[in-house]
């Protein structure tokens, strides 16, 4: 099996991972909000400056040496050791390839072992059952759900 890698994001790999992007119809609830992506220097250039903060770590899932998918653990809350997990992946060619539950049990182990995270959240449209289905895999638990979406964590 291809073994994929975390590493930090930079804004040259988060351009080399937009020219190829599509967004995926299962995260999106309302799709009269669905917009095919096009990728453009200038947007991702902001994006990438907009989710260079404190309370986030993007990382880029490397295949060798070629970016396939973004992970972030985002809404770090260093007092309760607490923080939340997203992930996409950048097209339709690399999903369902196992890579997915590989990036998301490497960075629960990095927000335990290296961050020092207690815990760690996450959410999805009640329509996106291959994330639900690849979450628990992974060890989370469904704590909670409402009309919208499922809620899931997991404890060190
Ligand atoms: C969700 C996502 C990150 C998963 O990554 P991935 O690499 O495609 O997933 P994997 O190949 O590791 O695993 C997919 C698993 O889901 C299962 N699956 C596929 N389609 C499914 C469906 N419609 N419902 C339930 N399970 C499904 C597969 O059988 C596989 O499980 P298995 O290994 O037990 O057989 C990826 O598909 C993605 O980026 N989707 C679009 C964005 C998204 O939904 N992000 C999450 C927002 S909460």
């Amino acid at each position: 099996m291809e073994t994929i890698e975390l590493k930090k994001m930079t804004r040259e790999l988060c351009h080399e991972l937009y020219k190829d992007w599509n967004n995926d119809e299962s995260i999106y609830m309302d799709m009269s909000l669905f917009k095919t992506f096009s990728y453009s220097e200038a947007s991702v250039n902001r994006y990438f400056d907009l989710k260079n903060e404190s309370s986030r770590i993007m990382f880029v899932i490397m295949l060798g040496d070629r970016p396939i998918g973004e992970l972030q653990l985002k809404q770090i809350d260093w007092e309760k050791a607490e923080c939340t997990l997203s992930i996409h992946m950048q097209n339709d060619t690399v999903k369902g390839k196992g890579f997915g539950t590989q990036a998301e049990l490497k960075a629960v182990k990095y927000a335990f072992d290296e961050l020092g995270m207690i815990a760690i959240n996450a959410d999805a449209i009640i329509k996106n059952t291959r994330s639900q289905h690849v979450l628990e895999k992974v060890g989370f638990k469904l704590v909670r759900e409402d009309g919208d979406f499922k809620y899931y964590r997991i404890e060190r």
